[in-house]
């Protein structure tokens, strides 16, 4: 009997300390979650405003301005659309760069300019927020929604809106890096906006 509930109480402890361990490693998780630099709460609410702001203006969603489709390149679509203009999200005014990336089976520019809806794959953003929001960065949001304005993720499931992929050796900062003229920038024609 003794000998049973001394193992009883050993099976307790390993129990105890098994569930605890997880509790530890649990809020760790948590902790690493928080600091992520991009897919949080946080930028995915920023994400819906930004949209919205976007969609006000015309510059996403039904019945959003059109320009002539021109010939992209990875990674983004084969066939682009891109504008810039100045934009207000949250009481912050900045510089907003938007591009329409097509794709598609037997993708020519004229079928996009005919039937927009059935090529376009996503809408790819950097928004200029306000300064000190990612100082080594230039403070560009980044986002990448689907054509109804949820967000695409990457491979481990984390959405694309924030500080994508920041210190990372892929994505979106680490590509718009080598962009000339140092603004992160690749089409520079209308970076005077920013200026
Ligand atoms: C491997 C490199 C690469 C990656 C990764 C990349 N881009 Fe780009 N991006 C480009 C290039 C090149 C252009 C210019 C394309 C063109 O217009 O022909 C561009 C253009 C843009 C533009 C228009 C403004 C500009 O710089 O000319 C936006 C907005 C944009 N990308 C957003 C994003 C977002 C958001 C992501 C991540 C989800 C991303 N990009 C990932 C290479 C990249």
């Amino acid at each position: 009997m003794k000998k049973l509930t001394t193992l009883l109480l050993i099976s307790l402890t390993v129990l105890v300390s098994a569930c605890s361990n997880n509790m530890s490693s649990d809020s760790v998780a948590k902790k690493s979650m928080m600091a992520m630099p991009f897919g949080t709460s946080m930028d995915t609410d920023y994400a819906q405003q930004l949209w919205q702001a976007l969609n006000n203006a015309k510059l996403a969603g039904n019945g959003a301005i059109e320009t002539v489709p021109y010939k992209g390149q990875p990674p983004h679509g084969a066939v682009l659309e891109t504008f810039s203009s100045k934009l207000s999200v949250a009481g912050h005014s900045g510089v907003v760069y938007v591009k329409r990336n097509y794709r598609g089976k037997d993708i020519t520019r004229s079928r996009v300019a005919n039937n927009r809806g059935k090529y376009l794959k996503a809408v790819t953003v950097m928004f200029k927020r306000e300064k000190g929001y990612d100082p080594e960065n230039k403070d560009w949001f980044w986002a990448k929604y689907k054509p109804d304005g949820s967000l695409h993720s990457n491979p481990k499931g984390m959405l694309l809106a924030g500080r994508v992929a920041k210190g990372m050796n892929m994505g979106c900062i680490s590509c718009h890096r080598a962009a000339p003229g140092g603004d992160y920038l690749f089409n520079n024609t209308a970076a005077q906006l920013d200026h």
